[in-house]
C-alpha cells in the first residue's frame, strides 16, 4: 500500500513512524504548508501530486477541521484513492455523503481514530451488531478535559495551568474550545450513536454542557460528597427513537468511570446478549491516534471496504423522556431554579428529577446571564 499523508503535525508524524516500520506500507508523499526537512523529497505543498499519482492508493488525513479536509476527502475517492481520517468534525458533518461516495466509488472510507484515540471502539461496535443489538453507550470520550478535572482533583492546580498541560502534552484540539465547551465530545457520540443504532443524529440533536465553569469550589464540594466529576457523552435507544447528550456527570468514588486518570478515556456499550463492554486506554495523544490510522490502513491493505454500518435513518430525539437529578450552581437563581430545586448542595442545589431537554435548555439561556454557572448530572 502506497500512501498519501495529509498533516504532518502531532498525529501526521505519529502516523509517519509507525508506518516506517510496517513492511506493507510506505508513505510516498506527505502534504503540509510547513517545511520539514527531514522529509526531503516525500514533502509536498501541493495535494495534486498525492491526487494525480496512480501508485497512491490511499489518503490518511490528520489535518483536522472541516476545510480543506472535505475536499480532499471527496477528491481522493472520486480518484478512486481509499482514505482514512482522524478527524471527527469532517465525519460528523458529512457521514452519509462521505461514505455513500466510498461505496459509490467501491474504495474504502475508514475513521477509527474519530472516536476514542487508540481504543477499538468503533470497530468493535461495528462487530457487536454483527450479533446483537446496541441498547446504550455512554463514557468518557475525550482526554483534555478527563486530564483537567484529574489534575484540579489530584492538585491545587488551576483550570487554565491544567488545560496548558493538556495542550503541552498534545491532548487538546487546536482550538482548545472545542475540548472544553464539549464540541469534540458531541462529534464522537453522534458518530458512535450513528453507527451503533445506525440513527442520523446532528449537532443540533444532541445538547451539550461542558466543563468551562467548573470552580474549585466545585471540586471541593464533590470531593467532601465522595463524588467525582466527568465529563460524559450519553446515546440510549428509546422506543422508536433515540436520546444523547454531553454533560458533567458526578460518579460514586468507587464506580469504574471514577477512576480514569490523565488522558485515558472509557467507553462502554450494552448489547443485549454481550451486557456491558467497557473500553479502556488512551483517547487522545500521538501515538494512540496514530495507531488507529495504521490499524485502518492495515485492514484496508487486507480487504476492508465496508464502513461502520449500512443505511442510516433520521429518528425522533427523546432527549425529554431521559430524566435525572443535577447539581446546579450559578450567582443568578430564577423561579424556575426555585421550582425544581430538592435540596441545597454546597453553593449550589441539588435538584429533582428533571428531563435532559429541559435542563440543558435553561442551562443554555442560563450561561449568557452568569458565565460560571455550572450544571452536573447525578448518577
Ligand atoms: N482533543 C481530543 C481529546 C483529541 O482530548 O480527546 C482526541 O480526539
Amino acid at each position: 500500500m502506497k500512501i498519501g499523508l495529509l498533516g504532518f503535525g502531532t498525529v501526521g508524524a505519529g502516523v509517519y513512524h509507525i508506518i516506517s516500520k510496517q513492511a506493507d506500507l510506505e508513505i510516498k508523499y506527505v502534504l503540509d504548508l510547513r517545511e520539514f526537512p527531514e522529509l526531503g523529497d516525500k514533502l509536498v505543498h501541493d495535494y495534486s501530486v498525492i491526487l494525480n499519482d496512480p501508485e497512491i492508493d490511499t489518503v490518511v488525513e490528520v489535518l483536522g477541521g472541516l476545510h480543506p479536509s472535505y475536499e480532499f476527502a471527496v477528491q481522493a475517492m472520486e480518484k478512486g484513492k481509499n482514505f482514512v481520517t482522524a478527524n471527527k468534525h469532517l465525519v460528523c458533518h458529512y457521514f452519509t455523503e462521505l461514505t455513500s461516495l466510498a461505496a459509490k466509488r467501491g474504495v474504502a472510507f475508514r475513521c477509527t481514530a474519530a472516536v476514542g484515540g487508540g481504543l477499538p471502539w468503533l470497530t468493535s461496535l461495528e462487530r457487536a451488531k454483527r450479533v446483537d443489538k446496541i441498547s446504550e453507550i455512554w463514557g468518557i470520550m475525550n482526554g483534555t478535559t478527563n486530564y483537567i478535572l484529574e489534575t484540579m482533583r489530584s492538585s491545587p492546580v488551576a483550570f487554565d495551568k491544567a488545560l496548558s498541560e493538556a495542550q503541552a502534552l498534545g491532548y487538546a484540539e487546536a482550538d482548545p474550545s472545542a475540548d472544553i465547551d464539549g464540541l469534540d465530545i458531541q462529534r464522537k457520540v453522534i458518530i458512535s450513536a450513528n453507527i451503533a443504532f445506525n440513527c442520523l443524529l446532528t449537532e443540533a440533536d444532541v445538547p451539550v454542557f461542558g466543563i468551562r465553569g467548573i470552580r474549585k469550589e466545585d471540586i471541593d464540594l464533590f470531593k467532601s460528597e465522595n463524588v467525582v466529576c466527568k465529563l460524559t457523552a450519553n446515546a440510549m435507544r428509546i422506543d422508536d427513537g433515540v436520546a444523547a447528550f454531553v454533560e458533567p456527570i458526578l460518579v460514586p468514588a468507587n464506580e469504574p468511570d471514577a477512576n480514569i486518570p490523565s488522558n485515558f478515556n472509557l467507553i462502554t456499550f450494552i448489547g443485549e446478549n454481550v451486557g456491558r463492554l467497557s473500553f479502556y486506554g488512551q483517547g487522545a495523544g500521538r501515538y494512540p491516534t496514530a495507531f488507529n490510522c495504521v490499524q485502518d490502513c492495515v485492514d484496508i491493505a487486507s480487504g476492508v471496504k465496508d464502513f461502520y454500518a449500512g443505511a442510516l435513518k433520521y429518528v425522533p430525539v427523546y432527549n425529554d423522556r431521559e430524566e435525572h437529578y443535577y447539581y446546579v450552581r450559578t450567582s443568578c437563581p430564577d423561579s424556575w431554579l426555585g421550582e425544581h430545586m430538592s435540596k441545597p448542595m454546597g453553593n449550589g442545589v441539588m435538584t429533582h428529577l428533571v428531563s435532559v431537554k429541559e435542563m440543558h435548555a435553561w442551562a443554555k439561556e442560563k450561561i449568557k446571564e452568569d458565565p460560571e454557572c455550572f450544571i452536573a448530572g447525578i448518577r
